[in-house]
């Protein structure tokens, strides 16, 4: 199988999801490309038998370039089987009514792009202080004091499950399956 990955990441945890991810299709046998959504204008989809999309969200919105490739490639990737990551701190909770308000994002989303993925994984991000200016250094001490008590607001904190990860998309490169209707795992802080 022909597979691509593309991602945007603003801080690097996305990237750093998409290099995995492309490192574990490549392991399975695969022939994989990895393509920040940037650089991605003009690539022709149809030469993949697979694509992964992978983004974050910042301030209830996914990054703007993997929006646009969704949007401007919809057609194509409906026509095949496709799955999204959906990198966030919300995920890496259990709040009941953060989760409605994750699920009501990539609802919209999808609507907006009109990009229907196979699957969707909701990935727990990081909280990464040594990236962040002040601001956002700010905002996202107070998100995390509330969201973990027990971290260090001054170190870097991945909360990303890479074995159910690895799991997903393991089970994703092995399903037969075209498309279909999003199913919605979760990715729970370890
Ligand atoms: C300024 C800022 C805003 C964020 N907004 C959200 C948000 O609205 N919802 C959420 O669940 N996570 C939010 N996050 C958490 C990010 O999604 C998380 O840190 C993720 O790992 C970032 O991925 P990246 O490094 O690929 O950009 C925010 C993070 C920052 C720094």
């Amino acid at each position: 199988m022909k597979v691509l990955v593309v991602y945007a990441s603003t801080d690097g945890h996305s990237r750093k999801i998409a290099r995995s991810v492309t490192g574990q299709i490549a392991d399975s046998g695969h022939a994989v490309e990895m393509l920040p959504a940037v650089d991605s204008e003009g690539v022709d989809i149809g030469q993949y038998d697979r694509v992964a999309l992978i983004g974050s969200l910042h301030g209830g919105h996914y990054q703007r370039h993997l929006s646009d490739f969704a949007a401007d490639n919809s057609d194509a990737l409906n026509e095949l089987n496709s799955i999204f990551l959906s990198v966030s701190l919300t995920a890496a909770g259990h709040d009941a009514d953060d989760w409605t308000g994750l699920e009501k994002v990539l609802s919209e989303f999808i609507d907006a792009t009109g990009w229907k993925p196979t699957d969707v994984l909701q990935v727990a991000g990081a909280y990464v202080p040594s990236k962040y200016d002040i601001f956002r250094r700010f905002v996202m001490r107070r998100i995390i004091a509330a969201k973990d008590p027990d971290a260090n607001l001054d170190q870097d904190k991945e909360y990303t499950d890479w074995l159910a990860l690895h799991e997903f998309i393991d089970t994703w490169l092995a399903s037969t399956r075209l498309t279909s209707a999003p199913i919605k795992q979760l990715v729970a802080a370890p």
